[in-house]
C-alpha cells in the first residue's frame, strides 16, 4: 500500500517533469531525461524524503522475535548480571557486538526519550539477540523530588516506547542516581516493576578509564550486579578486558531477571 504510494508518487513526479519542459529566459534547453524530463523540474529531495518516510513506516511495525528465557541455575553457577544505563546511544551497537563474541547476556536500563528512529533498530537488536531492557525513566529525572503524577508518566511514556519499538513489557527499572523512597516504591509496585540498584559501581562515569573501568568489573563476585553506562566509549573500550577476565574466572553472563528467578513488584534488589 505504502510502497505503492511511493512507486505513484514518483511516476506522477515524472509526469510532471516531462510535461513541463520549459526554459528560462537566456538559458540554453537543457535535453530532457527519458524519465524525468528537464532535472530542475525533478524534486529528487522529495522523492528522498517520502522514500525514507515510507521506510521508516514499515520498520516501526517490525517487531524482534525475542528468545525463550534461559534457566540458569545460580546457586550452582557462577553468575554475574552486567547492566548499562543511560541508552541507547551511538555505542550500544558496538556494546552487543562485543557481548555476542562472548556470547553474553545483560541487562539494558534505557532513557525513554532515547529511543528514536534512529536508535529503535538497536533497541530492536538487544530485544532479539536476549539481552533484557529496563526502564530508567524518560529523561533521568530524580524520581524522589517528583509529583506523584509527572513520576508515573516517567515510567509510562518508557514502558510505552518500549513496547512499541520491542513488544517488550519491561518489569525491571531503575530509578536515576539510584534515588528512590516510598512514593517510587509505592508507584513501581502498582506497575509492576521490580527496583534494580547494584552490587558493583564501576564509577565509569567518572573515571573515564577502561583499565579502572575493567578492573573495578572484574572484581564481582557471584551474583553480583554490576552498574555500568554505554554512553562513555570509555566503558565501550574496557569490555573486552573485562569479559575475558570474567571468563577466566568462569563466570556465566545472565539477564537480571535470569540472576534474580522472580522478582516482586516495588521491591528493591541490589544481587543475588
Ligand atoms: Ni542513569
Amino acid at each position: 500500500m505504502r510502497i505503492g504510494s511511493v512507486l505513484l508518487s514518483l511516476l506522477l513526479l515524472g509526469g510532471c517533469a516531462q510535461a513541463g519542459t520549459m526554459t528560462v529566459k537566456g538559458e540554453r534547453p537543457v535535453a530532457p531525461h527519458p524519465r524525468f524530463g528537464t532535472s530542475r523540474h525533478f524534486d529528487a529531495d522529495l522523492l528522498r524524503f517520502r522514500l525514507a518516510g515510507a521506510q521508516r513506516e514499515a520498520s516501526a511495525k517490525r517487531l524482534p522475535a525475542i528468545p525463550p528465557p534461559r534457566h540458569i541455575d545460580c546457586m550452582r553457577r557462577k553468575c554475574v548480571a552486567l547492566t548499562f544505563d543511560d541508552g541507547p546511544g551511538e555505542y550500544t551497537g558496538h556494546v552487543l557486538d562485543l557481548l555476542a563474541a562472548h556470547h553474553a547476556r545483560a541487562t539494558f536500563f534505557l532513557l525513554g526519550q532515547m529511543i528514536t528512529d534512529e536508535t529503535r533498530d538497536v533497541v530492536r537488536r538487544m530485544a532479539s539477540e536476549g539481552h533484557e531492557i529496563g526502564n530508567h525513566s524518560w529523561d533521568h529525572a530524580s524520581l524522589p523530588g517528583l509529583s506523584s503524577e509527572s513520576l508515573r508518566r516517567e515510567l509510562d511514556r518508557t514502558q510505552e516506547a518500549v513496547r512499541k519499538a520491542t513488544g517488550v513489557r519491561m518489569r525491571l527499572m531503575r530509578p536515576p542516581y539510584g534515588a528512590t523512597g516510598p512514593a517510587l516504591d509505592t508507584e513501581t509496585k502498582q506497575e509492576g516493576l521490580a527496583q534494580i540498584l547494584w552490587a558493583v559501581d564501576t564509577l565509569d562515569w567518572l573515571n573515564r578509564n577502561p583499565t579502572v573501568i575493567a578492573q573495578r568489573s572484574a572484581a564481582a563476585k557471584p551474583g553480583d550486579i554490576v552498574l555500568m553506562h554505554d554512553i562513555h566509549p570509555t566503558t565501550v573500550q574496557a569490555l573486552p578486558r573485562l569479559l575475558d577476565e570474567l571468563d577466566r574466572k568462569g563466570f556465566t553472563y545472565v539477564t537480571v531477571s535470569e540472576l534474580l528467578g522472580s522478582t516482586t513488584p516495588g521491591k528493591k534488589y541490589t544481587n543475588r
